[in-house]
C-alpha cells in the first residue's frame, strides 16, 4: 500500500487575522501548525506537514489533462535525486519508489500517447504498454483506448526491428524520424508493424512531430524523456507540465539532469500546480505559465 498525501492545494484554510494579514502572492504551502506538535512528536516547527492523504481519484483528478484540448499537451514525468541525477548505474530505476512509480503509471493511463526519445527506450528496455484489465477499465472510464500509443523519436531510425518496443504491443508504435533516416531501416520498421512518421529533413522537427500527433488525435502527450528529448521541447517551448520526483538521495557522479540541448533565448516560467510526498520523494507538478 503506497501512501501518498497532498502538501499544495491544501483545503481553505480557516481564515483567522494572520491569514487575512498574508500578502496574497506568497501561499503557505503548509507548515507544522497544519498537523499539529503530536503528529511528529517534535513540536520544533521543523517538520512539514502529513497533509491528507490522496486517493486514486484525487490523484487522476490532480493529474488530468485540462478539458477540452484543442491542441497536443505535453506531461512529462521525471525522476531525480535531491542532487539532480536522473540515473543511477545508467538507468533510472534506483531513483523510483512506490509512489513515483505510481504517478509513472498514472502518467500512462491518462494519456493518449507515451513519448520518448531513442535512448530511453533502449537503455531502460520499451516494449508496448501492458494492456492490463485494471488499466483498460480505468481508461474505458476515461473514455480513453484500452492502452496509449508509444511514439518514439530518433533521428537515426536507430531502434532494430526486432525490439520488443516493436514486437511486443497490442498497439502499433509510432516511429517519428527525419527524412534523412535512412530507408531501409524505415522499411524495416514498418514491415514489423511500427507507424513510420516522417518529420524534419535531417532532424526530427518536434513542432511538425506535435502536428502528426495532433492529425492522429493523441492529444494527451506523456512525454517519459529522456533528457535530450525533453531539452529539444524545451528549446521549443512545447512542455506543458513537468511532473517531477524528487527521490531522497544524493546520487553524485556524472549523471545528466532532466534536460539537455539547445539554449532557450530565455527559460521558461512555470507555476507550481501540486505537490504531493510520500515516504521522504516529493512529487512535484508544474505547469508551464503561458
Ligand atoms: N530519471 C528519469 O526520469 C529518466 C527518464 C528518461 C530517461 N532517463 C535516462 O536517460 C538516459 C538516456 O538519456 P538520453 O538523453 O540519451 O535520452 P533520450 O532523449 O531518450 O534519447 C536520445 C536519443 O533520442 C533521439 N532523440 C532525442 N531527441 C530527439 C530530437 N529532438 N530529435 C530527434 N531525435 C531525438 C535520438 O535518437 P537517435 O540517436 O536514434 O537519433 C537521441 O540520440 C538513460 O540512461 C535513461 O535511463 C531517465
Amino acid at each position: 500500500m503506497v501512501n501518498v498525501h497532498r502538501l499544495w492545494p491544501l483545503p481553505p484554510e480557516p481564515s483567522s487575522d494572520e491569514s487575512e494579514n498574508t500578502p496574497k502572492e506568497v501561499t503557505r504551502i503548509g507548515s507544522a501548525d497544519d498537523v499539529g506538535d503530536q503528529a511528529h512528536g517534535h513540536g520544533t516547527g521543523l517538520t512539514g506537514p502529513t497533509g491528507p492523504a490522496v486517493d486514486d481519484a484525487e490523484l487522476e483528478r490532480l493529474y488530468a489533462y485540462p478539458e477540452p484540448l484543442e491542441r497536443p499537451w505535453v506531461q512529462a514525468h521525471f525522476v531525480a535525486s535531491a542532487d539532480g541525477a536522473v540515473t543511477v548505474h545508467g538507468r533510472s530505476a534506483g531513483l523510483s519508489s512506490p509512489a513515483d512509480k505510481k504517478v509513472f503509471r498514472l502518467g500512462r493511463d491518462l494519456a493518449d500517447v507515451v513519448l520518448v526519445g531513442a535512448g530511453t527506450a533502449l537503455v531502460e528496455g520499451y516494449r508496448g504498454v501492458k494492456a492490463t484489465e485494471v488499466r483498460a477499465t480505468r481508461r474505458a472510464r476515461l473514455g480513453l483506448s484500452p492502452v496509449p500509443r508509444i511514439a518514439v523519436v530518433t533521428d537515426r531510425c536507430s531502434i532494430p526491428p526486432d525490439s520488443p518496443l516493436i514486437t511486443d504491443t497490442s498497439v502499433p508504435p509510432l516511429v517519428i524520424t527525419p527524412a534523412a533516416a535512412p530507408a531501409d531501416l524505415r522499411d524495416a520498421l514498418t514491415e514489423a508493424g511500427a507507424e513510420v512518421v516522417v518529420v524534419g529533413e535531417h532532424r526530427v522537427d518536434l513542432r511538425a512531430a506535435m502536428s502528426e500527433l495532433d492529425r492522429r488525435g493523441l492529444r494527451r502527450v506523456c512525454c517519459e524523456g529522456g533528457p535530450t528529448l525533453f531539452g529539444g521541447l524545451i528549446a521549443q517551448d512545447l512542455v506543458d507540465e513537468l511532473c517531477l520526483t524528487v527521490s531522497p538521495l544524493l546520487a553524485g557522479g556524472d549523471a545528466a539532469r532532466v534536460a539537455f540541448g539547445p539554449l532557450p533565448h530565455d527559460p521558461f516560467r512555470l507555476r507550481l500546480v501540486s505537490v504531493l510526498h510520500s515516504d521522504s520523494s516529493l512529487m512535484l507538478r508544474y505547469q508551464r505559465d503561458r
